[in-house]
């Protein structure tokens, strides 16, 4: 049987190929450190679990309206804008399953196929599937490294455009490699924005994952809002990463849109969710404070033992749970062959289970360093510690 040929420019997270390696090592009786995958080892927190057990007794099972239940739109208007100094209203909120299906959407709202879109590399691998498998041109925007981190590097982005290009895709706290953007670097992005009338799709999954400081939304910047559309997610901030649960935050008419698209793929967001994510906003916020101050003695240990291995080092960064260590100089001291065999091996000598730079794109012209990313989300502090300790002996035993 035939195939469709749309389905040979669908492409996915190739991260979970990582964690299938990692599964079938650890099958094999072997111990495993798992610092591939961006899941969550806490669990939901009671209140919200008690929720969604309330809804279901309550008959909250069959289906509810398409755009998302009136009560969690309201919840979320208030708090997504509160947040971000933002005025929101209901109708500005449409409830998705996640937030990654508000990327697919907002793609079939304003791109046609042919059109061009800018996204991060390294980025989401999701941005790039999409744009493809709809039919747009793919425009991936780099990064510079930083003694801070990394920056957008906004004369690339700026080279990409062309008359044909429609939107911009910005991860401000990114995935992966925990960019931050200063405030002249969201103002430039704004401004290309309006400059060249471009839709933004502002990825704010990691918006309430930081340690110090607090984020901004590039939505709430003058001339921004009526062109920019926020993938909101309950996934990480309230360790729901299965529950499904996110929202859009879009102009009226862009909502309506989506809506529909709702209506059309999934009806509407399983119901009595709905009813734990009101739970998650209006409830005690006492399980994010703590999740977050574990998390925040994750990354000092990771940055710590990452510093300490030869040949490897990385920025502290403030806000994600993943750090994006130039590994350039472990490479070639263990005799790996490239950064894929570098992962390969750790595997096999340390049990240390990572993604390396390739899994967020293809590495640009003139990229010549070797990157990794490790998600500590995923993975208690003793067995970081454990499981990094290993990696920066095996480092350090070889050359
Ligand atoms: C940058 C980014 N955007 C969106 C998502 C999607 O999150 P969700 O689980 O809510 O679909 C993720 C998940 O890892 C992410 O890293």
């Amino acid at each position: 049987m035939r195939i469709a040929d749309r389905i040979e420019d669908l492409g996915t997270e190739t991260a979970f190929a990582v964690a299938q390696a990692a599964a079938d090592w650890s099958a094999r009786g072997h111990e495993v450190y798992p610092f591939h995958l961006g899941d969550i080892d806490l669990p939901t927190a009671p209140h919200i679990i008690e929720a969604m057990n309330a809804a279901i007794a309550d008959g909250k099972t069959g289906y509810c309206p398409g755009p998302g239940i009136p009560q969690l739109r309201e919840a979320l208007a208030a708090e997504i804008g509160g947040q971000r100094g933002m005025s929101l209203s209901a109708d500005e909120i449409v409830v998705t399953t996640g937030g990654k299906p508000v990327i697919t959407k907002f793609l079939q709202t304003v791109m046609n196929p042919g059109e061009g879109v800018l996204y991060p590399n390294p980025g989401f691998p999701i941005y790039e599937s999409q744009i493809e498998y709809l039919g747009g041109t793919p425009l991936p925007y780099r990064y510079v490294p930083t003694p801070q981190g990394f920056a957008i590097d906004l004369d690339h982005l700026r080279s990409l455009i062309t008359p044909q290009t429609t939107a911009l895709i910005y991860n401000d706290l990114q995935n992966p490699i925990s960019a931050e953007s200063t405030q002249a670097e969201r103002e430039a992005i704004a401004q290309i924005a309006q400059e060249h009338d471009l839709w933004v799709l502002s990825d704010e999954a990691y918006f309430d994952m930081r340690y110090s400081g607090s984020s901004h939304s590039i939505a709430a910047l003058p001339g921004m809002r009526e062109r920019t559309v926020i993938l909101y997610t309950f996934s990480k901030k309230y360790a729901m990463t299965g529950s499904r649960l996110g929202c859009a935050v879009a102009p009226p008419q862009v909502a309506q849109i989506i809506a529909t698209l709702n209506t059309n793929d999934e009806s509407c967001t399983t119901h009595f969710v709905q009813w734990a994510g009101i739970a998650a906003l209006t409830g005690t916020q006492e399980p994010v404070r703590a999740m977050l101050e574990d998390f925040r003695q994750r990354r000092d240990a990771v940055c710590a033992l990452v510093n300490d291995t030869p040949g490897m080092s990385v920025a502290v960064p403030e806000s994600t749970f993943y750090v994006f260590p130039d590994v350039t100089e472990a490479v070639r001291r263990v005799g790996a062959a490239d950064v894929g065999d570098f992962a390969q091996q750790a595997l096999h000598a340390t049990g240390v289970s990572f993604c390396t730079r390739e899994h967020f794109g293809s590495r640009q012209p003139g990229e010549d360093r070797d990157y990794i990313r490790l998600a500590y989300s995923g993975i208690a502090l003793p067995r970081v510690e454990e499981g990094l300790g290993r990696l920066r002996d095996w480092v350090s035993s070889a050359g």
